[in-house]
């Protein structure tokens, strides 16, 4: 079973021309309101290739129409919400600016996000078939209460380092790692997060490495148009090619990786299908607008090659 805990947003989505800068203002012909928040889209992209009934997702949710919204479109994908809280708080929201080459700049109003408990999990959810997904949108001790107690259950924890907070301190990354089996990060977030615990300060790939070996965990660097790389522990390294494609929109694209590479553990699938899998589906969601509009369904992924 895969369990997500973390954000779910409504995002409201601009198409500029070019991302403005601190102090300029851009212009947006109008704007959408679409389904987001990295937990709820690892979830969907989850859900949408996994065997049905096997994702769930835990967070919370403000009592408002978009928290409605955003309930009802998990369950329409395929996801338990009897995890999903509905709080005081607004729902959280993300204010993204795409800019003519599908490149995206992201605020996000956490909202009842950063009231999301590991209590909302009750141990009884919690067995050595759980695959725990996290990101960092929801309070990071939370999720580690959460992932130490999947850990103690014997089952497994993918964490993907996305947002890195900016007061993220060496102590809590430790722990992060500690209780990853797989850690995924971009190369900006694994840059960061090597030198806040003092590896190799560039070079994502050197970043990776180094990474994989102090966490004692399989860490992946996703890297766009230039597909993935995974470190194991012990020094190997497995790579996958990214689909060459034109992006309409990449907002998702990571969230998809993790979704898919999941699904893939969660099945017993080797490290390299998977990561060519996640790729792929990476690739595809690029193709539509939105986080979630071009997250391929399970058959999308059983054609080899798309383009
Ligand atoms: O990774 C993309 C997501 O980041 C968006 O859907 C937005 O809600 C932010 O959480
Ligand atoms: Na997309």
């Amino acid at each position: 079973m895969i369990l997500v805990f973390g954000s779910i947003n409504m995002d409201l989505v601009a198409r500029v021309a070019a991302i403005p800068h601190a102090g300029e203002t851009a212009l947006a012909p109008g704007y959408a309101t679409l389904c987001g928040g990295k937990g709820a889209n690892q979830a969907v992209a989850a859900a949408r290739v996994a065997t049905p009934g096997r994702v769930a997702m835990a967070g919370r949710v403000g009592a408002d129409g978009l928290g409605r919204v955003a309930r009802d479109n998990l369950q329409a994908n395929g996801v338990d919400v009897s995890l999903v809280a509905v709080g005081v708080e607004p729902t959280g929201c993300a204010f993204i600016t795409v800019d003519a080459q599908g490149e995206n700049a992201i605020t996000v109003a956490s909202g009842a996000n950063g009231a999301a408990t590991a209590a909302l999990v009750p141990d009884a959810a919690i067995t050595a078939d759980t695959v725990l997904v996290l990101q960092m949108e929801v309070p990071t001790t939370e999720a580690l209460a959460l992932a130490r107690r999947v850990r103690d259950a014997g089952g497994r924890v993918v964490w993907n380092l996305a947002p890195v907070p900016p007061d993220l301190t060496t102590s809590l990354l430790r722990e992060v790692l500690a209780v990853s089996d797989v850690f995924i990060a971009n190369e900006h977030e694994a840059v960061a997060a090597a030198s806040i615990i003092g590896g190799p300060s560039t070079g994502w790939s050197a970043c990776g490495g180094f990474l994989a070996r102090f966490g004692s965990t399989v860490c992946i660097i996703t890297a766009g148009a230039k597909g993935a790389v995974a470190f194991t522990p012990e020094g190997e390294l497995v790579q996958a090619a990214a689909p060459a494609i034109h992006p309409v929109d990449t907002t998702g694209a990571g969230d998809t990786f993790v979704g898919i590479l999941t699904v893939g553990l969660d099945e017993g699938r080797s490290l390299p299908e998977s990561l060519e899998r996640a790729c792929r589906g990476a690739a595809l969601a690029c193709l539509a607008p939105g986080a979630q509009g071009g997250m391929p369904r399970r058959a999308d992924l059983e054609v080899p090659a798309f383009i």
